[in-house]
């Protein structure tokens, strides 16, 4: 076996560096030159992890419980309810959460009004693409659990990750709460919802648009927040991988794709695993 770095690794690897920094030179100008068009994009960004979950990628209907109802969109009414919330059927155990920081929600004025613009594309017809999930699964295998951990990343990225955060360390109390998990209880509560009236029963019998097998794929997941990942040692032949995936590593990092919650957290200029600032409790 031979032992040392080949010569073709190193250049590989200098070439996807130099490839990263030259993308990092393209990018931002090109992000600081973004007009008004923007707007709509960053709403995309926004509703796809705050909103989807339950009122579907496009205002419609996902499922017979009343907090995965359509959206009858007139803009002058809907800012107002996004950012102060709403339950006009106080007894029926769900309610719109409040989203304005100044409600003690997550989202900023400039926030509200770009999901605003978002959702206007409905009428208008040029409707920006939601970003995909972009969480990714420590693990490929969840011991005693059966679900599809990659799978249940990405449901939870689309049901669960605006209010509850990264690995459920949650976002802005007292709506977007943190959660442990517990195997006892979680199946339960996520079906049948958590007792309040912000979370709502996500499980086929509370009318939510979760089936038996997504819960599964779902709790795999959570359940793996606990696991640590293998750890490769390094060998004298894993160098020359280990470089060249450092170079694919900075692409992607420049990419915006590195990280959590939505693919479009670049686009906001940030490092953040999501599209707001959730570092901590707002004032
Ligand atoms: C936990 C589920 C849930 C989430 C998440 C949620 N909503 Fe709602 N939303 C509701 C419910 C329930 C109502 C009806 C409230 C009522 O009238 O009592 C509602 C009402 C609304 C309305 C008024 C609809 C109409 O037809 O008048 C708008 C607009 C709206 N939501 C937008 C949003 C946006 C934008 C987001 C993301 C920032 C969001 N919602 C997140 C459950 C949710
Ligand atoms: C609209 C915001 C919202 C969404 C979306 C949401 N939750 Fe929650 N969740 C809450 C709140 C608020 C609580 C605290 C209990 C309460 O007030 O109902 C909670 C509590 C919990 C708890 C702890 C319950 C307990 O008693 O220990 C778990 C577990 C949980 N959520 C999991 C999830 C999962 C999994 C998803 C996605 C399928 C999800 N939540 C989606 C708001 C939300």
């Amino acid at each position: 076996m031979k032992h040392g770095l080949p010569f073709w690794a190193i250049l590989l690897a200098l070439i996807f560096s130099a490839l990263a920094l030259a993308l990092i030179g393209a990018v931002s100008p090109a992000l600081a030159q973004a007009g008004d068009g923007q707007a709509a994009r960053y709403g995309a960004a926004i509703y796809a992890e705050f909103c989807q979950a339950c009122h579907g990628p496009h205002g419609e209907a996902i499922a017979e419980g009343p907090a995965f109802q359509a959206i009858e969109f007139d803009a002058a009414t809907a800012r107002d309810v996004i950012a102060q919330g709403r339950d006009s059927a106080p007894g029926d155990g769900v309610a719109m959460p409040a989203y304005a920081q100044a409600a003690g929600g997550p989202l900023s004025e400039a926030r509200l009004d770009q999901v605003i613009a978002y959702m206007a594309t409905w009428e208008t017809g040029d409707v920006p693409p939601l970003p995909a999930p972009n969480l990714h699964p420590k693990v490929e295998q969840v011991p005693d659990y059966f679900g599809d951990v990659q799978r249940g990343a990405a449901l939870y990225a689309t049901s669960c990750y605006g209010c509850h955060g990264a690995e459920g360390r949650g976002r802005v109390p007292p709506n977007f709460p943190g959660f442990a998990y517990n195997r006892e209880t979680f199946r339960q509560v996520v079906s049948a919802g958590a007792g309040g009236p912000t979370m709502p029963g996500f499980g086929p019998e509370a009318g939510g648009p979760l089936s038996a097998s997504d819960l599964e794929d779902l709790e795999t997941y959570v359940a793996s927040w606990s696991i640590e990942p293998p750890k490769a040692a390094p060998s004298p032949e894993g160098w020359s991988t280990f470089l060249v995936i450092l170079g694919v590593l900075a692409v992607l990092a420049v990419g915006g794709y590195y990280g959590g919650g939505f693919s479009l957290s670049s686009a906001f200029g940030s490092e953040n695993d999501s599209v707001v600032d959730d570092s901590g409790e707002q004032p």
